[in-house]
């Protein structure tokens, strides 16, 4: 890789997936944006600045070398940073992927231990595609780079990082929740996770929580280690050496949010939802498909009001969003089934000859139809069972330029932490109680809404994603993003290939 003109390291930011997933299509390979908040928050990050992004491209069959550089080399030019893949094997797919880190650590990080499956095979694979994670970074970044990791898919990579370079500069930022001790210590593979994470020079956290979590773990294996500092930022000692550890709230582009909302297809999605509920209100949900999101409760809840409130029949309906997600992994599926059966059996209940009480879409849609989903709705119901951060609940209020909207949050959204003072706070397993401020929110008057909405606009304006990186770049590396040298954009192997392409 070339000498930088402008000397210093550069970012290089390192996930799971790239922001892209690849499809393989009979002869022809398709490419859509990734999903989930990793994406969309990391996205305008590099965009703004430029740099080097290694990730998995999403493809789960074999892809030609020249092919992949061929697909890269325009996305990297257009998106104004360079794409790095990381290819993986059918087997690593099934047991790093959808294995280590979707059917061990996911459901562990999130409280929710009956999911978890525990094989010493997931564990290895988990290993083995770190450290090939590692050799990736090493070929093409510089001892001077700032490396920067993020999330449970890669825990293992300072450690794997520094068996060749111990001086490595090597951050974490973990996006899921981090567990307290008693969940923590049933993983198998609990000492070896904690050594790895402590491997990093700096680990960030979503919430203070995580970050306490994370303390009282290490201290289970290391009793004499000190924390010290106060505040969001505390340096913890160990005889083996010292971990920087934050707590820092990720946020989104506020401004690209709005401006989506402003857009003619945003307008027009919100003209042709009102066109066809009239003045109903409009309750809405939007998740990945995942067990986490609490969507069968929320739905269990809404039959719920309407079984108990006659009144509010036909005067609401419900838009649930889903994003397919982690198709592979057994517990997805089976919850997808599950949702569907539900939906049916509500609509069937309560459906008239002109009202259909909830709406169903399982894809994912552009982002200015998602904006306009967002502006139309009255109601955005934003349960997870537990949630690192959550990024639709920020996305909604943003999206609420009349500031009239109502946000019901659950207690364990990592979001909770910043938006408390203006949604409406739940737990999203107390059916009868979410059921109830379902009510609630039909009835709130136009003055307390817009007095609500207007504090958690604020608050997502003030704290947006531009605000996190600088914070998190300046406890870690002791920069702001705007000191870091934009990337080396030259074109990768342009080649005939367009055939391919789609
Ligand atoms: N999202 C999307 N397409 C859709 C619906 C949602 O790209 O049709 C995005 C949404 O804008 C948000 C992300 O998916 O940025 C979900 O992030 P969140 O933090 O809420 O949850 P995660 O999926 O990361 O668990
Ligand atoms: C969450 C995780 C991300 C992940 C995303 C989508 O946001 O924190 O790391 O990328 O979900 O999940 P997927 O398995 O499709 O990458």
């Amino acid at each position: 890789m070339k000498d930088n003109p402008n000397g210093g390291g550069r970012l290089v930011v390192v996930s799971n997936r790239l922001p892209l997933a690849l499809r393989r299509e009979g002869d022809t390979w398709r490419f859509e944006a990734g999903s989930g908040g990793l994406v969309s928050a990391l996205g305008p990050v590099l965009k703004d600045r430029g740099g080097i992004w290694v990730g998995w491209p999403g493809n789960r069959e074999p892809i030609e070398r020249n092919l992949l550089r061929h697909i890269l080399g325009p996305i990297s030019k257009s998106s104004g940073y360079r794409l790095i893949p990381v290819t993986l094997e059918a087997e690593e797919v099934k047991d790093y992927y959808e294995g280590f880190a979707n059917a061990s650590i996911w459901p562990l990080f999130h409280d929710l231990q009956t999911e978890c499956l525990f094989y010493p095979r997931f564990w290895e694979a988990y290993r083995a595609v770190n450290s090939r994670f590692a050799r990736v970074v090493s070929r093409h970044s510089r001892h001077e780079d700032f490396i920067w990791v993020h999330d449970y898919h890669l825990m293992n990579l300072a450690l794997e990082l520094k068996k060749k370079d111990r001086e490595r500069r090597c951050a974490f930022f973990l996006h899921i929740p981090f567990p307290p001790p008693d969940i923590f210590l049933k993983l198998p593979w609990r000492y070896e996770v904690m050594e790895a994470l402590a491997a990093f020079d700096f680990v960030g956290f979503q919430t203070l929580r995580d970050r306490q979590n994370f303390q009282a773990c290490l201290r289970a294996f290391w009793p004499s280690s000190r924390i010290r500092g106060r505040g969001p930022v505390v340096r913890i000692s160990r005889d083996e050496g010292d971990v920087i550890a934050g707590a820092l709230p990720i946020s989104i582009d506020y401004g690209h949010f709005e401006t989506l909302a402003r857009s003619e297809m945003a307008r027009e999605t919100q003209k042709a939802l009102r066109q066809t509920h009239g003045d109903r209100k409009i309750y809405l949900g939007v998740d990945r498909l995942d067990y986490t999101k609490g969507v069968l409760q929320r739905l269990e809840a809404y039959e719920r009001t309407l079984e108990q409130n006659e009144e509010l029949r036909e005067k609401v309906v419900f838009v649930q969003i889903l994003v397919p997600s982690r198709e592979g992994v057994g517990a997805y599926s089976r919850l997808r089934d599950e949702i569907a059966q539900t939906v049916s059996r509500i609509n069937g209940r309560f459906a008239t000859t002109g009202w259909v009480p909830l709406i169903f879409f399982f894809r994912s849609l552009p982002p200015e139809e998602l904006a306009g989903f967002y502006r139309a709705a009255d109601v955005a119901v934003v349960t997870p069972l537990r949630d690192g951060m959550n990024l639709v609940a920020k996305e909604y209020c943003t999206c609420q330029l009349d500031n009239d909207g109502i946000l019901i949050l659950s207690e364990f959204a990592g979001a909770a932490g910043q938006l408390a003072q203006g949604a409406l706070l739940v737990n999203p397993h107390d059916i009868e109680g979410l059921s109830k401020v379902l009510k609630e929110a039909f009835f709130m008057d136009l003055k307390d809404r817009r007095k609500r909405m207007r504090r958690l606009r604020q608050i997502v304006k003030r704290r947006d994603i531009f605000w996190w990186v600088d914070n998190f770049l300046r406890a870690a590396a002791g920069k702001a993003l705007r000191d870091f040298p934009p990337g080396d954009l030259a074109p990768l192997l342009p080649q005939p290939l367009e055939r391919h392409l789609s």
